[in-house]
């Protein structure tokens, strides 16, 4: 049987995403066919597809940080999971495919009836976002929050979770993004702003409790300085050092690592030295899942359960089908999208589902 698979075949812009049909993989020993229905596209492929991003895999690879699909065939030795049982998957890499191979180790059950394009939404920005929140910062109710890239896939989440944890919220986006991030709960200020250091001590007084950074380099510290004493930053991307590497360029062949990580190991360090009990803590989803991976499936398992109760809601910025990938990553690339794109296939819906 044949399946369809996309494939980086060179770093570098859109155009480096082919199409391929090939036969499809079969279950090794310990593994399970998953015959994917939605697979999430994120910032981080784009940066993997650019060959800057520290988990990109060495070309030809396919990309495709999350997905959700339904059991499909069980290697030898796979048992307590039966074909038909719809799953959850971070893999990092290899989701854009219709049908991956995958350790029943990695597989987190799915409840029945959700919407496999608002699932795969919680795997990458919703655990991100979740852990980030109770596990690296422990905010508790009242506190108050900046967060950055208020309008983007991870901050629309933070925005959510934040609400759900009774936290006063202040956002950063760009104008396109204000609304969003109002009919969320943040109060939005635009990143354009000369100085949203200066916005937030005017609106808060002495600052916020905690600040989650998508951006890194040199923002870490304005970050820092909109905390009040005994907050924390909360680190989690290094975008900035990437403006200028040519997001979306053609170059082919490079691959980078961020030049921002020395940079953000100063602000660790300097958040412990200088007075003000102010942190810079960094947040990795992949570094986490690799040391504690039961953290991770249970921190998924309990944002599934939030979607079945309707508690959160992911907004789908839009549904492509998965040969038009190269069309998802140029809508990303374009900035200015409302939470997630998703890929969808093997006959889920490109079309939302009817409230
Ligand atoms: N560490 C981890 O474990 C982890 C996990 C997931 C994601 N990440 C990282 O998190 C970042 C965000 O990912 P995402 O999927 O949420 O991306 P996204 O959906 O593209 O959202 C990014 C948002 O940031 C906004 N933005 C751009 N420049 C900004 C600035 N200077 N100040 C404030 N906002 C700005 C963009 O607005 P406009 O488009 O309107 O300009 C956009 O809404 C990426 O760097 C990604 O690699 C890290």
């Amino acid at each position: 049987m044949k399946h369809t698979r996309i494939v980086v075949a060179h770093y570098g812009g859109p155009d480096a995403l082919q199409v391929l049909e090939e036969e499809c993989p079969e279950p090794k020993p310990g593994e399970v066919r998953v015959r994917v229905l939605a697979a999430g596209v994120a910032l981080p492929d784009v940066l993997a597809r650019e060959g800057v991003h520290p988990e990109t895999p060495p070309v030809p690879f396919t990309p495709g940080w999350d997905l959700v699909g339904v059991a499909d065939r069980l290697g030898a030795g796979v048992s307590g999971i039966e074909p038909g049982q719809i799953v959850a998957a971070m893999p990092i890499s290899g989701a854009y495919a219709e049908f991956v191979c995958l350790p029943q180790l990695e597989l987190v059950p799915v409840p029945s009836g959700l919407d496999p394009a608002e699932a795969v939404s919680l795997v990458l920005n919703y655990v991100t976002a979740y852990q980030m929140m109770h596990r690296s910062a422990k905010v508790g109710s009242g506190q108050r929050a900046l967060i950055h890239g208020a309008a983007g896939g991870v901050g629309t989440a933070l925005l959510q979770l934040g609400r759900l944890a009774g936290l006063r919220m202040y956002g950063t986006c760009s104008s396109r993004g204000a609304s969003v991030v109002s009919g969320l709960g943040g109060i939005p200020i635009d990143y354009r702003h000369p100085d949203f250091v200066e916005e937030i001590h005017r609106l808060t007084g002495d600052g916020v409790d905690v600040v989650f950074d998508p951006i890194g380099g040199s923002h870490l510290w304005d970050s820092r300085k909109a905390l009040r004493p005994g907050g924390k930053v909360v680190g989690y991307g290094l975008s900035t050092s990437l403006r200028g590497e040519g997001l979306t360029s053609s170059r082919p062949g490079r691959r980078q690592r961020f030049r921002g990580t020395a940079v953000f190991a100063l602000y660790i360090a300097g958040g412990w030295l200088l007075p003000g009990r102010k942190r810079v803590i960094p947040y990795s989803i992949q570094t986490l899942k690799r040391l504690k991976p039961a953290l991770f499936r249970q921190d998924l398992i309990a944002l599934l359960d939030l979607l079945q109760q309707q508690k959160i809601k992911p907004l789908i910025a839009q549904r492509f089908p998965l040969a038009e990938a190269r069309r998802a990553h140029e809508l990303l690339g374009k900035g200015g999208v409302t939470g997630k794109i998703v890929l969808v296939c093997n006959g889920a819906s490109p079309e939302p589902a009817a409230p």
